[in-house]
């Protein structure tokens, strides 16, 4: 891979310095506010500020009352000093005091005091959030750490490393205390991921040892707490012994514990079960390798992959050539650099944004709106109306030299951290009961962005994985000559580690190419 990137890179060295300045430049872009984790940041920046202002109202409150009551219980002891009651009260002005003030002051503390304004705009707040927004529940809170087991599965990730804040030997700000480490634990062993659940009820556990802020009955609570999930999940995996022994260690420790109960339970439900090891699939190997950036070396030699600039395939790329990078041949993928300047991609992202705002404002309508909507609205379809779009068009068509009027709308998509596409096929098998004629013949892929870590796509029976190249577009054809699908073609996007992903897709069908790609009857052609 890096022998090809480096050729292209030399051919346009210039142009990469500009382009790459630019892209520093590019990194604070408002088009991200249509994240859904951006979303829910906002939620919590929100409440935040919400909780603020709640504590600083009742302070002020209560600050008062506290001042109106000192006053009082000041004029109380003076009156008791004095003299008696009885004596205090004989004073025609120590009367008219406090008579005035049960019919005025006492009354303007208790409105307040009663009504509590300030929990009251709290509250409307929280509803008014949990309209707009939607606070996530808890197949979300499963969705995240799945994506964290994703991300470990593919990558290798240990969860030590992880809890430590290194991702893919790098260090990021991001340390996790033990009671994070313990809830991942504990999802994950909800999710069924027994061993790797293991893995980080022991990161929670080492860390809970070591936490000097804990005082020695809640350390023994909450490392009971930790024992006996590790107790269960010892259990699923076979080691009944091991299981025992981490419960006897619960009740050593806190005797009422109900590990007894768990311990009469598994004692009956003793080797009935055994957790299998789910099997990875054939492709997983291949995909992993790929994700993580390794390649197998290739066989016979020299690569006959080039990099090369082309201006003639039309007339369009005569004074700016085509900077193709050459990924694979037969079947051929070939890598467009620089097709999409920034400007246009903030132009399709104001492109989909426009149509992301429409459909939230008819959900919003309806009063309830989830974090599971916002996610399926990350992938938006753009028709070919707008400027932006009947460029992209142009470029699509001239590059591929097919017909447009074959071509779905394009697919923007964005993916968060741990968003993934298995391998697959772009292709369909069958004809499509739509408007389109014909199966996918081709997919046009364009990089929307850069990607901190991750993120890949690789062809997994290819042997090729490409990094996310903002700017960028990859073409493949998924059809024969002959119009037979290409298996050759399975594709994947692998996690994305750290960043955001963002591509637009156009799949191409071949009802309206006969022109364009004379079919061959050889389907190996
Ligand atoms: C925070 O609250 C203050 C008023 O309490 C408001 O003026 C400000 O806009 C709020 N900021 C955000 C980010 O909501
Ligand atoms: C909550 O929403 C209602 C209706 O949209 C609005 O009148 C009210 O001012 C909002 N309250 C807050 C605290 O944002
Ligand atoms: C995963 O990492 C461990 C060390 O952390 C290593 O021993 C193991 O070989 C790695 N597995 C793969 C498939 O890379
Ligand atoms: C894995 O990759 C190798 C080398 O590219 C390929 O020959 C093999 O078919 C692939 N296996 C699968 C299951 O895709
Ligand atoms: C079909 O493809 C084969 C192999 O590439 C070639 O030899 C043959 O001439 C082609 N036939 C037509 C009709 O284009």
């Amino acid at each position: 891979m890096s022998h090809r990137v480096w050729c292209c890179l030399s051919l346009w060295l210039c142009l990469w310095l500009v382009l790459s300045l630019l892209t520093i430049r590019a990194r604070a872009e408002f088009y991200s506010s249509v994240d859904s984790m951006q979303d829910l940041g906002q939620l919590e920046l929100e409440l935040l500020n919400a909780t603020r202002s709640y504590l600083k109202a009742q302070q002020q409150e209560i600050n008062l009352f506290r001042k109106f009551v000192e006053q009082l219980k000041q004029e109380h002891d003076m009156a008791m000093d004095l003299t008696n009651l009885d004596d205090y009260l004989g004073h025609p002005l120590h009367a008219f005091r406090l008579i005035k003030r049960l019919v005025y002051d006492w009354d303007a503390l208790h409105a307040p005091l009663v009504e509590n304004k300030p929990r009251e705009e709290y509250r409307q707040v929280v509803d008014n959030l949990s309209k707009e927004v939607g606070f996530p529940d808890l197949s979300e809170l499963q969705g995240a750490v799945k994506g964290v087991a994703r991300l470990q599965r593919v990558y290798n990730f240990t969860a030590s490393d992880l809890a430590d804040g290194i991702i893919n030997g790098f260090f990021y700000d991001s340390a996790m205390d033990w009671r994070e480490c313990y809830e991942i634990g504990v999802q994950l062993f909800d999710l069924g991921e027994h061993q790797r659940s293991l893995e980080w009820l022991q990161v929670a556990f080492n860390l809970l040892r070591t936490n000097p802020e804990m005082d020695g009955d809640d350390n023994s609570h909450f490392m009971a707490d930790i024992r006996e999930y590790a107790a269960l999940a010892n259990f699923e995996l076979g080691n009944p012994k091991r299981a025992g022994r981490l419960l006897e260690k619960v009740l050593q420790a806190e005797p009422t514990h109900p590990a007894q109960l768990i311990r009469n339970y598994l004692d009956h439900r003793e080797g009935s079960r055994i957790d299998q090891q789910k099997r990875d699939p054939s492709w997983f190997s291949n995909y992993t390798r790929l994700c993580q950036g390794r390649a197998l070396p290739e066989r016979g030699g020299g690569s006959p992959l080039r990099c090369f600039l082309d201006g003639k395939r039309h007339a369009y790329f005569t004074l700016a050539p085509l900077q193709v990078e050459q990924v694979h041949l037969e079947p051929d993928i070939n890598v467009y650099h620089g097709i999409l300047t920034l400007d246009q991609i903030d132009s399709i992202f104001v492109e989909a944004d426009k149509l992301q705002m429409t459909r939230s404002g008819v959900a919003g309508a309806g009063g309830t709106r989830t974090v599971l909507d916002l996610r399926v609205s990350q992938q938006t379809w753009l028709d070919y109306e707008s400027p932006i779009m009947k460029s992209i068009a142009r470029l699509v068509a001239y590059i591929s030299g097919f017909d447009m009027a074959g071509a779905e709308p394009m697919q923007v998509a964005n993916y968060g951290v741990g968003g993934q596409y298995e391998p697959h096929p772009d292709y369909f098998e069958v004809n499509l009961p739509t408007d389109f004629k014909g199966d996918r013949i081709s997919t046009s892929m364009f990089y929307l962005s850069d990607v901190e870590q991750g993120g890949y796509t690789v062809f997994t029976k290819l042997n090729v994985f490409l990094p996310p190249i903002k700017g960028a577009l990859v073409m493949w054809h998924n059809l024969h000559r002959s119009l037979d699908v290409d298996p050759r073609t399975y594709h994947a996007g692998c996690p994305v580690i750290v960043g955001s992903k963002r591509i637009g897709n156009i799949w191409m069908h071949s009802g309206h190419q006969e022109f364009r790609r004379p079919c061959n009857l050889t389907s190996d052609s």
